[in-house]
């Protein structure tokens, strides 16, 4: 299976561009007014001159109570949305007390079993004014109800309600690996939540589309774009089969990449992808409303490229990419914390990884002005060469079948291996430089005191589900997810049987385990 090279490796950057780059560049057609098509400067005529962009730092471990009080801090620290962070149990369709979760209840995010828990994670904090989004996949549809029935209960109504649901299954098959269900399953609840959200939930964006796990797992600045368009354009084409109107979804499908230190790249890489989406969504799926052909997303500063040694270093590293992440026009930024790379952030660190993002704001002048790089030599050369890259790899996953065909045959995720083992090796050869690491090393790191998961929390946790399964009306529940089987079985939305199931304290794991009776389990293709 060849590979695509030229989106296999970082861009190469001249030592010196000059006028001659821009021989025969058409401003208008290449760039357009920003907030006009194709939006290579910016979603928004105004951008941050309008208003900054959202800062919401990824947050949530332990219980519910837990994650409520550090949700608190962060609004009081000034972070403008919330941004909440699930235990694998609860991104995996398990409850708490299942033997598979055990050891991992509250741990790398908060856990989340039941609509009581959803009330206490929100508790005290007004829904109608707070936009949150839920990095939550396979079982996105049970906990944006969850939190719909929770805001009911506030007296709060669905097209009242901001906020995004990951829901991007495809790139879990791909990266990261928190689905369930079989794709083509998988993409039928996608188109559900699609038709659900734009009756019920219509300021809700139903999918965050993400380039961030693989560019984690080593994709290029090319492929983590292409990758993730190319799946963008799987989920386009299964909602238009369902029936739905382009233009009544596409608007609240949004995006999510990460943001690395190689600043110049990545802003090249975002304006490109801005270009290609529009191009996409008018050429190819003839989206009328211009809503419909920005591409707005959300950043995260780059996971691995922190380090566990001289971690203070990484506080300059996730500047610089915050700064990137601005440069190229993000709508939403989380920049990681200087400890993440040892263990969960101290509060300290959470509160400093805040603070970079309002010097960014509030003490540069990169916000004074819309996409300042436009008409750089450099960067409308990068962003050329970035989008011609990425459109020729869209097109090698269009080829094969589109994005769940090439993931069934193992091509994105072979190619980022490929480019992850390429990166790997140049480190260890030091010719890549990592500060700290493989250049500029101490003999001896200095101490350094993480924060520690109680482990109380489980059992906590287990007491809680306990005692709900013991009030609830066991009954209704039975039968409400009977309700759900026999849609899953036909062709009705699922998420209105589900949410009677919800409301009634079926928990997350109950739900799942239905869809699993009907729709079995993905087992992946092994790849060698
Ligand atoms: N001019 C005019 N209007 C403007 C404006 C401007 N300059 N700036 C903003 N606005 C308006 C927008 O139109 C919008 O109004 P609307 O909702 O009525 O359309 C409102 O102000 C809010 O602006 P945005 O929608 O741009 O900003 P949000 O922050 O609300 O939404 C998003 C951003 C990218 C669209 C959204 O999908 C989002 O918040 N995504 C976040 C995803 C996220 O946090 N993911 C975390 C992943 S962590 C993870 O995966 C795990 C870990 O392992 C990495």
């Amino acid at each position: 299976m060849s590979s695509v090279a030229r989106s296999e490796s970082d861009l190469p950057i001249q030592p010196l561009y000059d006028g001659a780059a821009l021989d025969g560049f058409d401003a208008d057609a290449k760039l357009g007014a920003p907030g006009r098509f194709p939006f290579t400067r910016g979603v928004y005529p105004s951008m941050y001159t309008g208003r900054p962009w959202t800062m919401r730092q990824y947050a949530g471990f332990g219980t519910a109570k837990e994650s409520n009080e550090r949700y608190h801090e962060l609004v009081g620290a000034g972070t403008g949305g919330l941004s909440v962070a699930f235990d694998l149990p609860t991104q995996m369709g398990y409850d708490s007390d299942e033997a598979i979760a055990r050891g991992e209840v509250g741990k790398v995010g908060v856990a989340v079993d039941s609509i009581d828990d959803m009330r206490t994670l929100f508790q005290g904090l007004p829904l109608d004014k707070v936009s949150t989004s839920m990095t939550i996949n396979a079982p996105a549809s049970t906990l944006l109800l969850m939190y719909q029935l929770v805001a009911a209960e506030q007296g709060i109504a669905g097209n009242q309600l901001t906020g995004t649901i990951q829901n991007d299954v495809l790139k879990e098959y791909i990266a990261r690996g928190t689905y369930i269900y079989p794709p083509k399953q998988s993409l039928r609840l996608i188109s559900d939540i699609f038709a659900y959200c734009h009756k019920e939930i219509p300021r809700w964006n139903t999918i965050s589309i993400s380039g961030y796990h693989m560019a984690e797992a080593g994709a290029t600045p090319a492929q983590e774009i292409a990758f993730t368009l190319a799946n963008a354009k799987e989920y386009v084409r299964t909602a238009i089969a369902a029936g739905l109107d382009v233009d009544d979804f596409a608007p609240r499908l949004s995006f999510f990449f990460v943001a690395r230190t190689t600043l110049l790249e990545e802003i090249a890489k975002f304006r490109a992808a801005r270009r290609i989406w529009a191009r996409i969504m008018r050429e190819e799926f003839h989206a009328k409303n211009p809503k419909s052909q920005m591409l707005r997303f959300h950043t995260q500063t780059a996971g691995v490229q922190l380090t566990a040694q001289q971690p203070e270093v990484n506080l300059v590293r996730v500047a610089l990419q915050g700064l990137g992440a601005v440069l190229g026009g993000t709508q939403s930024l989380h920049t990681n914390s200087y400890d993440e790379a040892i263990a969960l952030p101290t509060q300290k660190a959470a509160r400093l990884a805040l603070r970079t993002q309002q010097v960014i704001a509030y003490e540069t002048d990169v916000t004074k002005t819309v996409d300042p790089f436009a008409g750089s030599y450099v960067m409308e050369s990068m962003t050329d060469e970035l989008e011609a890259a990425a459109v020729e790899l869209i097109q090698a996953v269009e080829d094969r079948g589109g994005a769940v065909a090439a993931i069934e045959q193992g091509f994105q995720k072979s190619e980022i291996e490929r480019s992850a083992y390429r990166v790997a090796l140049e480190i260890d050869n030091a010719e890549r430089t990592v500060v700290g690491v493989n250049k500029f090393a101490l003999d001896e790191e200095e101490p350094y005191e993480p924060l520690r998961v109680d482990p109380q929390i489980e059992a906590d946790q287990c007491e809680r589900l306990e005692a709900l399964r013991g009030e609830r009306d066991n009954h209704g529940v039975l039968r409400a997810l009977d309700d759900l089987r026999a849609a899953a079985e036909g062709t009705d939305n699922v998420l209105l049987p589900m949410r009677e199931a919800l409301k009634l304290r079926a928990t997350g794991g109950e739900v799942a385990h239905a869809l699993r009776d009907v729709w079995g389990a993905y087992v992946p293709l092994e790849t060698f």
